[in-house]
């Protein structure tokens, strides 16, 4: 993404509360709820960010007892979350204890979940399984499908993966624009064979006799909120979105540099009026690992 990472993805929360399908959520929830024995649960979470998905599931009242491995390569995010998670935790009435990586969150009936927050490639991580199960949101579009796939399978045999708000290849903005679709497919082109990630791995788990228990549609949908505006920080999130695009589609060449200022340029001034739209196709899966 261009710009500030951690700030998009605190400007994408909203946008991401009301992507997420009620069935993905169910299911992952009764996944942490049923796993693990004395021990708890162990769960490995992929592109943890700034710990989006694990402040879901407090504000939820759904964490687990056992441990959390909270992977990113990016040390600041990571950090970011960690603190916000913390901070969360003891607002929700939480006991929140830190110890070197580790911070421990107990709940009042004295459950405690241990998150573990590694700096690192989540791919090296996966070695130190087994884990009962393997969480990564907006994230599986990062790596290719096989990647992902001898992820997911630290969590194998009995193990479950939860992949929400996985990207599915199809982006637009609004209102349309006469350029729209050769921006756009150029944007697309450089995902290569990545960008219908959720469809490509949907079809992986399939073939391998394991059609996911969870395929939904989970979109990004943002629109002005009619005062020309946006909800929360949109603003904040639909610029990074458009910042990154046009950078993208920039370097691949692909559109000629006259045709993408101008687009840029309306993009823009869309977006500083409140008046530009923008969807993104995802998908929330869920699943036991082939
Ligand atoms: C789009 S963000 C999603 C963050 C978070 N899951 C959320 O939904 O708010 C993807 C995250 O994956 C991290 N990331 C990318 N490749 C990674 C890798 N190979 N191993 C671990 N983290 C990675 C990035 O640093 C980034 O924080």
């Amino acid at each position: 993404m261009e710009g500030d990472d951690v700030a998009y993805l605190e400007a994408a929360a909203t946008v991401d509360e009301r992507a997420h399908s009620a069935a993905g959520d169910a299911a992952f929830r009764a996944a942490l709820a049923d796993a693990g024995g004395d021990g708890g649960v162990r769960v490995l979470e992929a592109g943890a960010g700034t710990c989006g998905v694990l402040r879901r599931l407090l504000a939820a009242d759904a964490l687990p007892a056992g441990e959390w491995v909270a992977v990113d390569t990016d040390e600041r995010v990571l950090s970011a979350g960690r603190h916000r998670l913390a901070a969360a935790a003891r607002a929700a009435g939480r006991g929140v204890e830190t110890e070197g990586s580790t911070t421990t969150l107990r709940s009042p009936d004295g459950g405690a979940l241990r998150v573990r927050f590694r700096i690192a490639d989540v791919r090296t991580v996966a070695a130190e399984g087994p884990f009962d199960g393997v969480v990564a949101r907006s994230f599986a579009d990062l790596l290719a499908p096989d990647d992902v796939l001898a992820l997911l399978r630290t969590a194998a045999p009995d193990g479950w993966y939860h992949l929400p708000l996985t990207f599915d290849g199809a982006t637009r903005f609004a209102p349309s624009h006469p350029v729209d679709d050769g921006v756009v497919d150029a944007f697309h082109g450089t995902m290569r064979e990545r960008g219908r990630a959720a469809t490509l791995l949907a079809g992986r788990f399939a073939e391998a006799g394991t059609p996911p228990a969870v395929d939904e549609r989970a979109d990004w949908v943002v629109e002005g909120d009619g005062d020309g505006g946006y909800p929360a920080d949109e603003a904040t999130f639909l610029r990074t979105v458009l910042d990154t695009v046009v950078a993208s589609v920039r370097e691949s060449g692909a559109v000629a540099d006259a045709t993408l200022a101008d687009w840029a340029e309306t993009r823009e001034d869309q977006l500083d009026r409140g008046a530009l739209g923008y969807v993104a196709e995802n998908r929330d899966l869920f699943g036991r690992v082939p």
